[in-house]
């Protein structure tokens, strides 16, 4: 049930929960192809707020809202906003959350959402705060690989890239760990994923430290990539030392099986080749492209009757 609830963790949804919004989002997927005009968040007032860059969390979260008939207020240079000012987040959010109905936000502080739940009259979702979490980034990475294999349960699937900085690996460690899966990560020594994070899982022991791609290559079926978050670096000479470290092109592609998919979040910088982008594999745009889909259903379960 998320019927009013806030979305701040990934862990804030049920897995009983995650198959509904699947199936929420399949049915508007299939009524959006149809051209089919859907109402159910007539009146209803969505506030973004967004204190760091974002392109596709925003417009699929807006796009989203106005798919579903509702409207959205938002700033659209924090920089603008009273923030600039000093305004506290806890300030920022009771006026929002007294202009609409759902505020969504992205923040550069970690547990910043947590806090503007704390203060909001009404459901906040976390658009990503700081390396924390990005729960919603989740749900469409999971629909993306259900949609392709219907299933978790015996996938091996491994992440690559920022594991230490990267929210969106911090929220779908946690669910893909609740699946039966083998999670293996790859990773430059100084960003592999922190301890805290593996051993508050479910199932650790299926989570493996890979020493590099080569081992798991012919053995993934989801590979999910992920950028360097130079943006988190405190000095640009460590960030400096792993660029590059890691990159997906042809060769390593066509090491792959057959039914593999690759996904990343995006905005990608160099980690996955032009080239790679007419492989039947690389799955990424769909994915971004899901994102409308999935969005729709979540805030129709959390604003509609379910
Ligand atoms: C990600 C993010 O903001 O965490 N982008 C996104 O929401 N699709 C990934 C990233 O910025 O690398």
């Amino acid at each position: 049930m998320l019927k009013k609830k806030d979305i701040v963790n990934i862990g804030d949804i049920s897995n009983e929960d995650i198959f509904k919004v699947f199936e929420n989002a399949s049915k508007f997927k299939k009524k959006l192809s149809k051209e089919e005009k859907i109402k159910t968040m007539d009146g209803k007032i969505m506030t973004t707020l967004f204190f760091e860059p974002s392109t596709r969390t925003r417009l699929s979260f807006e796009s989203a809202m106005h798919r579903l008939g509702g409207s959205v207020i938002t700033v659209s240079e924090p920089k603008s906003s009273s923030a600039s000012k000093g305004e506290t987040v806890a300030d920022t959010i009771r006026m929002a959350s007294s202009y609409s109905d759902i505020i969504v936000m992205r923040h550069p502080m970690e547990g910043a959402a947590r806090l503007a739940s704390e203060f909001s009259s009404v459901p906040v979702i976390n658009g990503g705060d700081g390396s924390g979490q990005h729960p919603t980034q989740t749900l469409l990475d999971l629909f993306t690989i259900w949609e392709k294999f219907g299933t978790f349960n015996g996938l091996h699937i491994t992440m690559a890239g920022d594991l230490k900085y990267g929210r969106t690996v911090h929220s779908l460690i946690r669910a893909l760990n609740r699946f039966d899966t083998t999670i293996s990560l790859v990773s430059p020594e100084s960003l592999e994923m922190p301890d805290h994070i593996i051993s508050t899982l479910k199932n650790p022991e299926k989570v493996i430290k890979s020493k590099s791609l080569d081992e798991v290559l012919n053995s993934s079926d989801v590979f999910y990539v992920t950028r360097i978050q130079k943006e988190r670096f405190v000095d640009l000479n460590d960030y400096a030392k792993v660029i590059g470290s890691y990159s997906f092109d042809i060769d390593t592609v066509s090491a792959m099986k057959e039914t593999a998919i690759i996904l990343h979040p995006l905005p990608r910088v160099d980690e996955i080749s032009p080239e790679v982008d007419n492989d039947p594999r690389a799955t990424y745009f769909k994915q971004a492209e899901n994102g409308v889909f999935v969005r729709m259903a979540l805030i129709d379960m959390i604003l509609g009757g379910e």
